[in-house]
């Protein structure tokens, strides 16, 4: 029966670029995602951007940024990652966009009709020196039910304990150091605590979609048991209401009817899927309600990571089912992957950079390849190993079934034309073929990918090892002369082999989309897109063998390991200088200067005399190594920028008050040129530049 599904992966924060931890989720979901078309099921698999929130605020301020500059900054790399590894997603959206606004806002609206809202007035942690209301990742301390150190306010990384900032021991505001303040405002919470929420996470945690599959992992259930308690009214009076608002400055939704009032951004993060679902739709003219009826048949099905949760098994299926929404059907909930046993942090990746990993030219097949043989149905972690990895990806993937192909199909080209005959009985080989295609495609389903690689590795091994022991290289000696027996068994030869590529091409379409693709186009002319049906389907014809993948070089990983990415030397001949901050870049005080006068220097072949007008009421006098590239009627009358508090220097011909600013080649030897800047109309003397 064909399914409907909508797909979603975790909406990863736009405040920082992709890093590996994310590929792996997105090959994940993508995997399954391309499997689940494979068996002719629909799947509308979409993603955004998680734009909301405190620290994306903090740090476009600190770069002098709006947030959506800066969130508009990380959107427009996406796509690199994205078709980079071979990840297609059907939508890619915000979580700032006018389809999440209009959706929190009537989920909340509706949760406040059917009395799921309180406002109580709570005491909350205040930074004095800031001036403004911690979020709860600003706020760290001891956690305080496993007392690691170092662990923010909201939740724990080590014990995943989630509780209050307010709980935590001894607590610092990580913006400023200070100790916060407690100050009182009145909050909005969903009531977690209400008894039919309560009741209905029991069922719902519990229970199964509509094929009959468990709704959460087993150690996911088991958490939320930790959580919610087991049923009984002791245990369950443990959730604590959640408090969805924040207060201005903060950039998130309106909360309405409540000026000053913000959503929390774990409120609206979730609800982005369904803004990003939605959009897609318009796009595609589905009916959204339609196919996100509470009653309907669309399976929602969320790929997140362990250290989410709380958030996805507790307070958004509440959420969807308190405003008369469809709830999810499966949470696929991964664990984390180490890079050579090193944890990354959550907001930083360590070790491998997917970007360098692109650019090196390191091939995005090998890394899904590696990833799926290491990922199975459960919350475990995966670590990626260098060693691990090439002897992966050297000695199976292309040792073994890339091989296939290679050894199999210059007989064919060389001695039948690329024509493909089998003798006898074919019934067995489909048969054979059908099994094992059909235990792959279920543990895909069944996200049991490393037990699908096994068997697809095993498989081929069956194939290389019949076509070793039929010896067709013997056969093919003086072919020409030989009988018609021996041709058209050396032709079954091959032609099994390449039967048996070709279901492993199939097997392996939702792991090496592009190869795959490539081995349908170019080597057996069929139409790109195979279909798990298609495994069985003997190819008849092949075209001349190309080449078809590279093995991995351990030398590729000193790179990839080397740390900060070799400096890229501009075509102003130098690197990029170190990074500073904002502090750093507000000592430098650049003003909009007129150009009142200018005039050469005697006894200088260098140098321009300017009489310059910053708006101080006075002119200051700066000389300019220019003349090579200005007369001084060029410059007289247009406004430039001026280095305004720079120490005055004596030169030979005077004291220079400052510096103007203009472009050049590093190198004196190269003549590029020399540019001096000149600001867009409109800007007056005086004014100064950020
Ligand atoms: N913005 C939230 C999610 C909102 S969903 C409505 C968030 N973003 S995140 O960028 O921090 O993480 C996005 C996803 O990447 C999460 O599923 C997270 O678990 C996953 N990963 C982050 N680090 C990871 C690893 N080291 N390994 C695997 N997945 C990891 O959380
Ligand atoms: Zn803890």
């Amino acid at each position: 029966m064909s399914r409907t599904l909508f797909v979603t992966t975790a909406l990863p924060y736009a405040n920082g670029s992709f890093h590996i931890g994310h590929i792996m989720e997105y090959i994940q979901a993508d995997i399954w995602v391309r499997s689940m078309r494979m068996s002719g099921h629909t799947v509308h698999f979409v993603g955004a951007d998680d734009v909301h929130g405190a620290p994306i605020m903090l740090k476009a301020e600190s770069e002098g940024l709006t947030p959506q500059a800066l969130v508009a900054r990380y959107a427009a790399e996406r796509p690199i990652y994205l078709n980079g590894f071979h990840i297609e997603f059907d939508h890619w959206h915000s979580t700032d966009s006018a389809e999440n606004v209009a959706l929190s806002q009537d989920i909340y609206r509706r949760l406040k009709a059917a009395g799921f809202i309180d406002t109580r007035t709570i005491e909350q942690f205040y930074d004095p020196v800031k001036g403004m209301f911690l979020p709860d990742r600003y706020i760290k301390g001891e956690c305080p039910r496993c007392h690691a150190k170092e662990q923010y306010g909201d939740s724990c990384e080590v014990c995943s304990a989630v509780y209050s900032p307010t709980e935590l021991i001894e607590p610092y505001s990580t913006l400023t150091k200070a100790t916060p303040v407690l100050k009182s405002s009145e909050h909005f919470f969903f009531r977690l605590s209400d008894p039919r929420c309560v009741e209905f996470l029991q069922s719902w945690t519990t229970g199964s979609n509509a094929n009959g599959d468990k709704r959460l992992q087993p150690e996911v259930l088991a958490k939320t048991r930790e959580w919610l308690g087991t049923g009984d009214a002791d245990s369950a009076a443990k959730l604590a209401d959640w408090d969805i608002s924040r207060d201005e400055p903060y950039f998130g939704i309106p909360i309405p009817d409540a000026p000053g009032k913000f959503f929390y951004v774990w409120l609206d993060a979730p609800v982005g899927y369904l803004a990003s679902l939605k959009a897609y739709c318009a796009k595609k003219n589905i009916d959204f309600d339609a196919l996100l009826d509470p009653e309907g048949d669309t399976e929602q099905v969320h790929f997140i990571g362990k250290d989410i949760m709380y958030f996805h098994a507790l307070f958004w299926p509440a959420t969807l089912k308190f405003s008369g929404r469809k709830t999810p059907d499966n949470l696929h909930v991964h664990g984390f992957i180490t890079v050579s046993g090193e944890k990354m942090s959550k907001s930083r990746g360590t070790g491998i950079s997917p970007l360098r990993y692109l650019q090196l030219g390191m091939n995005a097949e090998w890394m899904r390849y590696y990833i799926a043989a290491k990922l199975n149905s459960h919350v475990e972690d995966l670590d990626f190993n260098p060693d691990d990895f090439i002897a992966r990806v050297n000695s199976d993937l292309v040792g073994k079934y890339v091989n296939i192909a290679s050894r199999a199909a210059n007989f064919i080209s060389k001695h039948f034309e690329g024509k493909l005959a089998y003798l006898g009985d074919v019934q067995s080989l489909q048969d054979q073929i059908a099994l094992v295609a059909d235990q792959v495609r279920a543990d895909f389903e069944a996200r049991e990918y490393g037990r699908a690689i096994r068997r697809i590795m095993a498989h081929a091994d069956q194939i290389n090892q019949a076509f070793d022991a039929a010896q067709p290289w013997v056969m093919a000696k003086g072919i020409s002369s030989a009988d018609d027996t021996q041709k058209a068994t050396l032709q079954d030869i091959c032609s099994r082999a390449l039967a048996g590529f070709k279901a492993l091409s199939v097997m392996l379409a939702p792991v090496l989309p592009a190869l795959t693709d490539k081995v349908a186009k170019e080597l057996f002319g069929s139409s790109s897109g195979y279909l798990w049906a298609d495994a069985t389907e003997l190819p008849t014809q092949i075209s001349p063998f190309k080449h078809l993948m590279q093995r991995v070089e351990p030398t590729m990983f000193d790179d990839l390991f080397e740390p900060p990415a070799a400096p890229v030397v501009t075509p102003g001949g130098e690197a990029i200088a170190d990074t500073i901050d904002i502090k750093d870049f507000a000592k430098v005080d650049l003003r909009i200067a007129h150009i009142v006068n200018c005039e050469e220097v005697d006894g200088s072949d260098k140098l321009l005399r300017l009489t310059l007008d910053a708006g101080e009421g006075r002119h200051r006098q700066v000389f300019s190594g220019i003349k090579s590239s200005y007369t001084p009627a060029d410059l007289i009358g247009k406004l430039t920028v001026l280095v305004a508090n720079l120490a005055p220097r004596k030169m030979r011909f005077g004291v220079s008050e400052g510096m103007v600013l203009a472009a050049s080649h590093n190198d004196s030897k190269v003549d590029a040129g020399i540019y001096i800047l000149e600001p867009w109309p409109g800007a007056q003397p005086g004014m100064r530049i950020n």
